[in-house]
């Protein structure tokens, strides 16, 4: 199947169908803007930001993990400029009162809900942050912020990680959670909602040296997008102008992939300048300036943000993946997932579920793959064509299947299985060692 004919529809019923993702709340009629992640869609956005942390985090010298409270002083986001600035026009339907994003209307005189001209009234700025109350007495509580970004919990821990950590610059602060926007009009499935997850580095470097960091970055975020199997002709960047730029950057790239319903944002990648830390050094009271032993001044470093929605990535990935095609005459649906994020990273399966001692071999073949991950499924269920067409659909890069010539029927073959390869559906026959150490190699 060509990538232009994969729809949105077909990823969001193949991920209910399967497990990936389920409308929030769906039996009360669903919640705007939210979803569920089912089983494997747990376990392929796990092995995402897994990657993610690996190849961010965990390879290089200079990154140190945090995890930060959502909720946190309001005073972090009147300093970063998000109570008062963070938010998107918004204009209302004055015949059917739909209210819509000004700037993602086709047609500025027309409303797209009941197609009346000229019904729109003044333009006006909605703030998208949530809020809520700390607190256990109506006079004692005080308004808090779900979080927009994760980046001020990073920000606030600053000077925590200096003091114990003690990193030389240049180093970044990492971080995987949940963001809340109130989004003005949710869409998309999960690429635009209210509840959102984010992978977010601060990198913070001598002011001097912002271009070099912002490089080596946009060179790592390729690189990731790379290990997750996007198709290098699907990532493209734009150079974001000034006037659309957020508050804190003096410049943006906006990694933009071409999804099924367009080309849209997936990543951001953005130069903070010494914004945030000053703002908060200010608005606090404490200092956060960090002593360049080099030179033996005191600086404010600037910072360089790369930032990854979760959903976002997992949308691109299960669309670059799909495919339809035909094999040995029967249509099927596939995800061409790379192994190392496929939810699933092999299933293995006695040939006839009725016969103990293939039943036996097979478990003992599952339980020395286990050994390499325990992603590894069981399906003793129908026949052996129906169970590879159900691995193929969840992406399942390899199927192993255990009958009478692994137990010595042929004694050429005893211990021996065969190994059927997702994309292609061609079976080999290797010995279990083989099949262990190729595994090894991949998943
Ligand atoms: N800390 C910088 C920041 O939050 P952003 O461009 O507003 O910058 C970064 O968001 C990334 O977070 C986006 O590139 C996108 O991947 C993801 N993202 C932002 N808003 C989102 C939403 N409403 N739904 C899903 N993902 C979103």
């Amino acid at each position: 199947m060509s990538k232009e004919a994969v729809t949105l529809d077909t990823i969001v019923s193949l991920a209910k169908r399967r497990g990936f993702v389920f409308p929030g709340s769906e039996i009360y009629g669903g919640l705007s803007g939210t979803f569920d992640y089912g089983p494997l869609g747990v376990a392929l956005k796990k092995n995402i930001e897994n990657l993610w942390w690996k190849m961010f985090v965990d390879t290089r010298d200079d990154m140190y993990g945090v995890d930060a409270a959502i909720l946190m002083n309001p005073k972090v986001w009147e300093a970063s400029g998000h109570v008062s600035g963070f938010s998107d026009p918004l204009v209302e339907c004055s015949n059917c009162k739909k209210r819509f994003r000004a700037d993602h209307l086709e047609d500025a005189d027309t409303c797209p809900s009941c197609g009346k001209k000229g019904t729109f009234g003044e333009t006006r700025q909605f703030n998208m942050m949530f809020a809520t109350k700390a607190g256990a007495t109506e006079d004692e509580a005080a308004t808090v912020y779900l979080r927009p970004e994760t980046a001020g919990g990073m920000f606030v821990n600053f000077k925590n990680v200096v003091d114990s950590a003690h990193p030389k610059l240049p180093f970044g602060l990492a971080q995987i959670g949940k963001a809340f926007r109130n989004e003005i009009a949710p869409r998309e499935f999960i690429f635009r909602v209210r509840e959102l997850e984010q992978m977010e580095v601060e990198y913070f470097v001598r002011p001097g040296e912002w271009e070099v960091a912002f490089e080596e970055w946009r060179t790592l975020m390729h690189e990731f997008a790379k290990a997750l199997g996007l198709p290098t002709e699907a990532l493209h960047e734009l150079e974001v102008e000034d006037k659309d730029r957020a508050h804190y950057s003096k410049r943006t790239i906006d990694f933009e992939f071409d999804y099924p319903f367009g080309r849209k944002e997936l990543w951001g990648l953005a130069y903070r300048t010494d914004f945030d830390l000053t703002a908060h050094q200010t608005h606090s009271g404490t200092k956060l300036e960090y002593l360049d032993e080099s030179t033996g001044e005191k600086i404010i470093p600037h910072v360089i943000e790369p930032s990854l929605g979760v959903g976002r990535t997992l949308l691109a990935v299960l669309a670059s993946a799909y495919r339809e095609d035909e094999l040995g005459g029967e249509k099927r649906t596939l995800l061409a997932l790379d192994p190392k994020i496929a939810p699933i990273k092999a299933m293995v399966s006695p040939l006839l579920k009725n016969k103990p001692e293939l039943v036996a071999k097979a478990k003992e073949v599952r339980k020395e793959l286990q050994k390499i991950h325990p992603a590894i499924a069981w399906d003793d269920n129908g026949n052996i064509g129906k169970r590879y067409r159900r691995q193929d659909e969840i992406g399942t890069p390899f199927c192993v299947t255990i009958d009478f010539d692994t137990l010595g029927e042929n004694p050429d073959l005893l211990d021996t299985v065969t190994l059927r390869h997702r994309d292609s559906g061609e079976q080999e026959r290797l010995s279990i060692d083989d099949l262990v150490a190729r595994l090894r190699s991949v998943i």
